[in-house]
């Protein structure tokens, strides 16, 4: 692996030797930062540990780095087994380090890759993530941000983008998008990684739309309007079919009717937390925001039937269409599934047009199909997909 800190070298690591392994190739991860950990005695975690210029620290990290190469050689030299692939989970970010492992290793067995995330928010949300971990335990939560983004400060500086290489895939982790590729034949899994490398994953989300509210009472579009005592009661049912699962994290937009139905599921579970986006508000009506499909029909007939004739790619006056939602919706669950990583169930509770592109972003839909995909409030979609396995289900609450 390559890659400054916190731009999701572990989790793809992680996730990689999952599904190397379920292909029956035997897969170690190693990883430099952990053995240090592990090993040393004395502080290694302070900033200027990895300032470039000081000598102990540099050799320390060589002397650690050197260590976990010969873990990771002994590895796949060991025993009869020839598939194997050993992760070396490091930075690697200096052309120097590199070349060592290119030395020691057999070149033409030898596959980098470079992950890439230069998305502001996601950045943040994974430092705020890394400073909780143990390394930083002695910090308050300010003091280990300070600390662990001056170390990225010091990697930076020592950076150097993969060139000459003779393998490599420079991927954007956020994106699921391959940036750039040099691989030189010879080299074995690479589709399987490649193609590992651009597949969403995701264990298990399960996607809710929001539970009864007044303005559906009146089928009045937009709004935030409240949950009723039957809206309360869906909530109540869907709290109660995972009451025996564990839901970590709960996805839901920044309107009333999307939280409320969130909350008792949130209150059931031991560690639960609750994430709004506004990326999953539900479609934006403009000028027909609040109004029932009736009274559109009645005062904005052209409205009404310029929709029908072409609702995906129509757009409300001063509001958005389902194409207007693309960019936005991706956006979110791109956010979603980084942010996920370390949950194996996650729940989503969203909206009519709004779980319709989610669950087209998954399972392909054509255009015109997609504002008509059925999003009952007494039901959920299961969704699972890996390489190996996709799972799409409608199941109703009770
Ligand atoms: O009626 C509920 C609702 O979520 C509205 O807020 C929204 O405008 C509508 O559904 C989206 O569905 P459609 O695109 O079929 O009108």
């Amino acid at each position: 692996m390559v890659g400054l800190p916190a731009r999701g070298k572990s989790t793809i690591a992680g996730k990689l030797r999952e599904s190397l392994r379920r292909d029956g190739i035997a897969t170690r991860i190693f990883n430099n930062g952990e053995l240090r950990r592990r090993l040393s005695r004395e502080d290694t975690n302070y900033p200027e540990f990895f300032d470039p210029r000081n000598k102990v620290g540099a050799a320390l990290r060589q002397r650690y780095a050197v260590m976990n190469l010969n873990h990771a050689k002994t590895f796949v030299n060991k025993g009869k087994r020839k598939r194997k692939v050993a992760i070396i989970d490091a930075t690697n970010v200096s052309p120097k380090r590199r070349r060592m492992l290119s030395t020691e290793l057999p070149e033409n067995r030898v596959l980098f890759i470079e992950c890439i995330n230069n998305d502001e928010e996601i950045l943040e949300q994974n430092i705020r993530y890394k400073v909780q971990t143990p390394e930083f335990a002695p910090l308050s939560v300010d003091e280990a941000t300070a600390s662990f983004k001056k170390r990225i400060q010091y990697y930076e500086g020592i950076y150097k983008p993969l060139k000459k290489e003779r393998n490599f895939i420079r991927v954007d982790s956020f994106n699921y998008r391959i940036l750039k590729e040099e691989v030189n034949g010879g080299l074995p899994f690479v589709d399987r990684i490649r193609d590992f490398l651009v597949t969403p994953f995701i264990k298990n989300l399960y996607l809710v739309r929001h539970g009864e509210t007044y303005y559906n009472l009146e089928d009045r579009i937009g709004g935030d309007s409240e949950l009723t005592r039957e809206g309360y009661s869906q909530a109540g049912e869907l709290r109660d079919v995972f009451r025996n699962k564990k839901i970590p994290l709960i996805f839901t937009s920044s309107l009333k009717r999307s939280v409320q139905t969130a909350l008792p599921i949130k209150n059931a579970q031991q560690e639960c937390k609750i994430l709004s986006f506004s990326e999953f508000n539900e479609i934006n009506a403009g000028v027909c925001e609040s109004m029932t499909y009736d009274e559109i029909r009645e005062n904005m007939p052209n409205v009404a039937a310029a929709r029908k004739r072409n609702k995906y790619y129509y757009e409300y006056p001063q509001g958005e269409g389902y194409v207007s939602m693309e960019e936005r919706i991706e956006r979110g669950i791109k956010k979603v599934l980084y942010l996920s990583k370390h949950s194996d169930s996650i729940m989503m509770v969203g909206h009519r047009a709004v779980n319709r592109m989610v669950l087209s972003y998954f399972v392909f839909k054509r255009k015109e199909d997609v504002p008509y995909i059925y999003v009952p409030q007494d039901s959920y979609y299961h969704i699972a997909i890996s390489q190996n396995r996709k799972v799409f289900q409608l199941k109703k609450f009770v």
